[in-house]
């Protein structure tokens, strides 16, 4: 497993501080260096900046390695679901067990927030996405059809019981 520092993404901060906007410009980047059609369409920053700074729901956190942003997930509150609405690791680190100490931390800020359940979407087609999310406990429990504007492809919904 790689030697990677978790931390949340910093937003509070973001009109006093450039190291929010780097935050921001690290974590486009890797949304921008992974093929499209695998995960969800990159956000543009100024909507990282509004989630960062205007909703107490929303909580992202990164993975850092040798000095530099190299994955990140974001998890959302809906009343007490926790919905997991993007994890990406750049592809340079991927299958070095980055993604799963990221879905660890969704796990441990969803139970702190007393959700009782983690769920998320998933392209049917993204088999190491699933394989992830399986190792970590969740269960396919639906399919919405045409759930991708990009190519009209179903997702699966995953979820884990927290209760
Ligand atoms: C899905 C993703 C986040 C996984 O991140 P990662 O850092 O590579 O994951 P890890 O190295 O922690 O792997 C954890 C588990 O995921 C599964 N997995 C990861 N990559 C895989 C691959 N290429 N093929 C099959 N399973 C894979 C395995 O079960 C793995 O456990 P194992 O190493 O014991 O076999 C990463 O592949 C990614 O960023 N993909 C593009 C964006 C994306 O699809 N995001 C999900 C949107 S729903």
């Amino acid at each position: 497993m790689s030697d990677v520092t978790l931390r949340p993404m910093r937003g509070d901060i973001i009109a006093a501080d450039d190291s929010a906007a780097a935050d921001i410009v690290a974590v486009s980047a890797i949304e921008h260096a992974i093929p499209s059609g695998l995960s969800t369409r990159p956000l543009p920053p100024a909507e990282y900046a509004k989630e960062l700074t205007t909703n107490p729901q929303a909580w992202f956190v990164l993975a850092e390695a040798e000095g530099a942003v190299v994955a990140f997930a974001w998890l959302q509150m809906f009343y007490d679901e926790a919905h997991v609405m993007n994890i990406v690791t750049h592809p340079a680190w991927q299958g070095r067990g980055v993604g799963w100490q990221l879905m660890q931390a969704l796990l441990a800020e969803a139970r702190r927030r007393q959700a009782i359940c983690l769920t998320l979407e998933v392209r049917a087609g993204n088999v190491p996405a699933q394989r992830l999310y399986a190792k970590c406990g969740l269960q396919v429990v639906g399919r919405r059809k045409r759930y991708y504007r990009d190519n009209s492809e179903d997702a699966l919904i995953m979820t884990l019981g927290l209760g």
